[in-house]
């Protein structure tokens, strides 16, 4: 966080400059003070005004709305960006890597190979990651469900990989995991506590929760699940969720109340293709003496 002091400066100073106080406004003439002077905005063409920042000062600049607006907005913009790198750097340092790990950082778009009874669920996933803007106004998600090994996880993680690139942070987890993480905080030794990973997670722009109702959960299991899946339905920020299973199994595994809440924001997709891992364990060699089969 060393690099956000200037940064954070240099902002209160644009803030003092450009949303003058109440008390501000007697420092604000359309004729100059001492030669009478006017001017029109060489931007807008609007009649400039004489602003003097500091009172008493004598020191009187032209200025117009339009640069005030201007600078306004590039200092809405500023911070901006700067709240969603602190954000990316709180994740990270949370969750490491989005926690895609070395198997599903490879996992792109581009790495995908078309197959039967996965393209619309491929073109839901791509569309998905190209709207994301949208979908962090409306707050909509992804089901990605079907049968082991058919690429859910692999499609989760190519609209994490897209949008981490775009410098959009995002929390990939699997329920397993992301119940343990906020477990350990309990232990006296935690790096981080219950309440700083909670809010990370329902302030993500994007949580995937991968494999959910893998694990039967327990009842803290499923009301910390619940937390932040109504969290972020109350935030309207949008979860992407893969799973073996259907609703009703998804309903028992992980709780009526989250997933009545998941199925209002969500577009569910079914992948019917088949394992993935099964049809290359069968073009590997058998053995590791054995050469790749023809
Ligand atoms: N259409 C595909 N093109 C390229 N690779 C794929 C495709 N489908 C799956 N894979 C790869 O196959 C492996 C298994 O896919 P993935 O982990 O996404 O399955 P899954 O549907 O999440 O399975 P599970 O339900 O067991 O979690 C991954 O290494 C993934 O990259
Ligand atoms: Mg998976
Ligand atoms: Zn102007």
């Amino acid at each position: 966080m060393g690099q956000a002091e200037p940064v954070r400066e240099a902002m209160a100073h644009l803030r003092a400059l450009f949303e003058l106080g109440p008390g501000a406004q007697a420092n604000r003439t359309s004729t100059h003070p001492s030669t009478g002077e006017t001017k029109t905005c060489e931007h807008c063409g609007a009649p400039g005004e004489w602003v003097s920042y500091r009172e008493g000062s004598g020191v009187w600049e032209l200025t117009c709305r339009c640069a005030e607006e201007k600078a306004a907005e590039e200092d809405r913009q500023a911070r901006a960006v700067q709240e969603a790198r602190w954000q990316a750097e709180k994740l990270e340092r949370l969750f490491e890597q989005s926690n895609l790990g070395p198997r599903f950082l490879a996992c792109t778009f581009d790495a995908w190979r078309d197959r039967p009874g996965a393209a619309g669920a491929f073109r839901s996933a791509r569309q998905y990651a190209e709207s994301f803007e949208a979908r962090q106004e409306d707050g909509r998600g992804l089901i990605l469900f079907g049968d082991a090994g058919n690429g859910k996880s692999h499609l989760a993680a190519a609209i994490v990989n897209e949008l981490v690139g775009r410098g959009v942070p995002c929390v990939f987890q699997t329920v397993p995991a992301l119940l343990r993480r906020v477990r350990a905080t309990f232990s006296r030794d935690s790096d981080a506590s219950e309440e700083e990973i909670l809010s990370a997670l329902v302030e993500a722009p994007l949580l995937v929760l991968d494999d959910a109702g893998a694990e039967k959960h327990t009842e803290w299991g499923e009301s910390t699940l619940y937390y932040l899946v109504d969290e972020r339905y109350r935030h309207q920020l949008p979860v992407v969720v893969t799973s073996n299973l259907n609703l009703s199994g998804l309903e028992a595994a992980i709780g009526f109340r989250a997933v009545d809440r998941l199925i209002e924001t969500c577009e569910m997709v079914e992948i019917t293709a088949t394992s993935y891992r099964q049809e290359l364990a069968r073009k590997r060699p058998r053995t590791y003496a054995e050469g790749p089969r023809a």
